[in-house]
Order: structure tokens, then sequence, then C-alpha cells
């Protein structure tokens, strides 16, 4: 678990699903993916993202307001997929609901996740990613410090040929 001034990153607990759910059928959040995705969908990144949690000690953690105890989404670390042009490594994400948004709570996220990333877990890089067109995820990236890495961008393994999102820029932090 991780305490920011306004925020818990913890485990997945059963009760996040229902707005894990709604989050991801959301056009506006998921704009920049492929597809909204459906409640089984989501519940499947949900337990994935938790077991990648109980293996590595650290993942894509649940993101609680501490002011209301409201679920506003993910942000943390996670191992590259090993298709992934800049595997082997470490990734920071976010995804936050709509409600949530320009709040700072990414960004604040985000560089918990960091800080966790260099300190207890001693990494020397984390990257991040997205689609070129995803700016407010870039503005992130920017925020808490990562440098640009256009050298790494790359085209996503896991999108068709010559889709929209294939393209993806790349940021890096060194501890
Ligand atoms: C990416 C995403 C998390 C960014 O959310 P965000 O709200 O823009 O980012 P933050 O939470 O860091 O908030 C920053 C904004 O809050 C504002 N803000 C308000 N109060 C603040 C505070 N107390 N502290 C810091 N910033 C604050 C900032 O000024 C900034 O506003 P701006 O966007 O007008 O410049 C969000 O757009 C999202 O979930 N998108 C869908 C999923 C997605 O694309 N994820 C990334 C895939 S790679």
């Amino acid at each position: 678990m991780i305490e920011t001034e306004r925020l818990i990153l913890r485990d997945w607990r059963s009760e996040d699903l229902e707005p894990w759910a709604a989050m991801n059928a959301d056009p506006k959040v998921m704009r920049y993916f492929p597809a909204v995705l459906t409640r089984p969908e989501a519940e499947a990144v949900m337990v994935r993202a938790q077991a990648h949690i109980d293996e590595h000690g650290f993942g894509f953690w649940a993101v609680e307001r501490k002011a209301d105890r409201l679920l506003l989404g993910f942000t943390g670390l996670k191992t590259l997929a090993p298709d992934n042009p800049l595997a082997p490594g470490v990734e920071a994400g976010w995804r936050l609901s709509r409600h949530a948004w320009g709040q700072g709570y990414a960004s604040e996220a985000a560089r918990a996740s960091l800080a966790h990333g260099f300190g207890p877990l001693g990494l020397k890089s984390i990257v991040a990613f997205t689609a070129t067109d995803n700016l407010p995820s870039q503005a992130v990236m920017t925020r808490i410090g990562m440098i640009r890495r256009k050298d790494l961008d790359f085209d996503h393994p896991a999108l068709p040929k010559g889709h929209p999102l294939e393209r993806h820029v790349v940021w890096e932090a060194r501890a």
C-alpha cells in the first residue's frame, strides 16, 4: 500500500468491480484504447492487476480517495509484456474515472509510484508510453518529471498495422 496526501494505492477488492467496470465502459475514458471493456473484460483486467501485485509486490494498484474512500481508478507500475519492444522493463500507467480528472490525482499517484519504484523496488529505469494523440497522459508524464524518449517510440504490437492508435510515444524516468 502506498499513501499520498489525498490518495491510497492499494490491493483490489471485490467491491471495486462495480465502479471499475463502469469506468471502463465509458467511451471518453477509453478514447485512446481500441474499445471500451465489457464487464467480464474489466473484471479480467482487475484480476490480472491483482495477480501481478501478488507475484511481484507491485502493479497497477487501485487508487482510492482518502476523503470519501471512492475508487478513482488505477495507477502504478507493471512489468512490460514480453512482446513489448521496450521489454524487459517496468512501465508506469494510470487510468482514472472522468469525475476524477483535472484535480492532479493521476500525477500525485504516479509520482508516488515512481518514488516506490526507485526507492524500495530499486529500479533503475521506468518507462511510460501512450498513443500519439493521448495528450492528457503525456502531460502526466511531463508533469512528474519523465523525459521524452523519441528514440524509443514504437508501433504497439497488440494493434493491427495501420490502426490509428498504433504509434506509441515514450517517456522515461531514471533513478
Ligand atoms: C490520463 C489521465 C489520468 C490524466 O488525467 P488528468 O486529470 O489530466 O491528470 P491529473 O490527475 O494529473 O490532473 C492534472 C490537472 O489537474 C489540475 N489540478 C487541479 N487541482 C490540482 C492539484 N491539487 N494538484 C495538481 N493538479 C491539480 C492541473 O492543473 C491539471 O489541469 P490541466 O489538465 O488543465 O493542466 C486521464 O485523462 C485518464 O484517465 N484518461 C483515460 C485513460 C488513459 O488514457 N490513460 C493513459 C493511458 S497510457
